[in-house]
């Protein structure tokens, strides 16, 4: 473990290709360090269009809360947040309801550093808020997101697991987890969640797939694909919301077109990744 000299943070892994920096590589921030850009291109290296899966990954994430937005949700929980980046879920949030509410979760010192940083700038701290936490410890989310004063647990809460849920295999328990969350979740909440999977995906290119799962194998954070079936799972005892569980790039597309979710648009399952929104009755 390396101290990091000029980050916000404290303790910063530098010797270790981390998601969260790998993932803002892809995105075309400037949050990550050499250990994760060399990871990151072996990987475009291996298979291109995993930055555009990444771009489409990040795209969903503002439809969905822009969305949940328009039904009326205006506080919102955000496990897995990463690093702030274009389109932030409380300025999508505000764009639609403003003074909406927003406490965002991850347990990656540099993501939450630098929310931390621009909250402190841009944030109003009744209103937003970050929590340095693992999000599988879910009573302990719960408690410390309630504990920011920014959430009123009486009303319904926007959670969102996007792009993260792949991180945890069946070991750690991610559908219990997540059940553990709807149980909190008052009713009128909804849960917003993405995940990658090779079920229904063509086998065109799944031997560079392959590849690239084996790469993240090796690194701290390893991919756990799950089928359309165990995806439907995370949303046990909830409403899904219009489209259902579909591909990323199938869900709502025309309510903010952009050229990397088009690319999708003749062929959505290769994008490997489901999405759905669901709401507790
Ligand atoms: C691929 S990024 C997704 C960021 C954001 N949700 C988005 O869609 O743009 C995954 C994030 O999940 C975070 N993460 C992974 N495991 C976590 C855990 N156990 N608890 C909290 N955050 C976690 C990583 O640090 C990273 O910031």
């Amino acid at each position: 473990m390396t101290r990091s000299g000029d980050e916000p943070g404290g303790q910063v892994d530098l010797e270790t290709p981390n998601p969260a920096r790998i993932y803002d590589w892809y995105l075309g921030g400037t949050t990550n360090w050499a250990i994760d850009r060399e990871f990151g291109a072996k990987v475009l290296e291996t298979y291109p269009a995993v930055r555009t899966m990444a771009r489409v990954g990040r795209e969903f994430l503002g439809r969905g809360v822009a969305r949940l937005a328009r039904l009326g949700v205006t506080q919102f929980l955000d496990l897995g947040s990463g690093v702030p980046t274009v389109g932030n879920v409380h300025e999508i949030a505000d764009s639609v309801n403003p003074g909406s509410r927003c406490v965002y979760v991850d347990n990656e010192p540099v993501a939450v550093a630098h929310s931390r940083v621009l909250l402190e700038r841009e944030g109003d701290p009744a209103r937003h808020a970050v929590v340095e936490c693992d999000l599988l410890r879910v009573d302990q989310v719960w408690e410390q997101a309630l504990a920011t004063g920014v959430l009123d647990p009486s009303r319904p809460v926007g959670l969102i697991v996007v792009n993260v849920l792949y991180f945890f295999g069946d070991d750690a328990g991610p559908h219990e987890v997540l059940a553990r969350y709807r149980d909190l979740l008052p009713s009128g909440s909804y849960l917003l969640a993405t995940h990658l999977t090779e079920d229904g995906v063509p086998e065109t290119d799944s031997e560079r797939r392959a590849q690239v799962r084996d790469r993240y194998q090796r690194s701290s954070a390893p991919l756990h694909l799950r089928s359309r079936a165990e995806f439907t799972r995370f949303f046990d005892g909830l409403d899904l919301v219009d489209p259902g569980v579909v591909w990323v790039p199938e869900w709502c597309p025309d309510e903010h077109p952009s050229p990397y979710t088009d690319e999708f648009r003749t062929a959505p399952e290769t994008s490997s990744a489901f999405a759905a929104l669901g709401r507790k009755p």
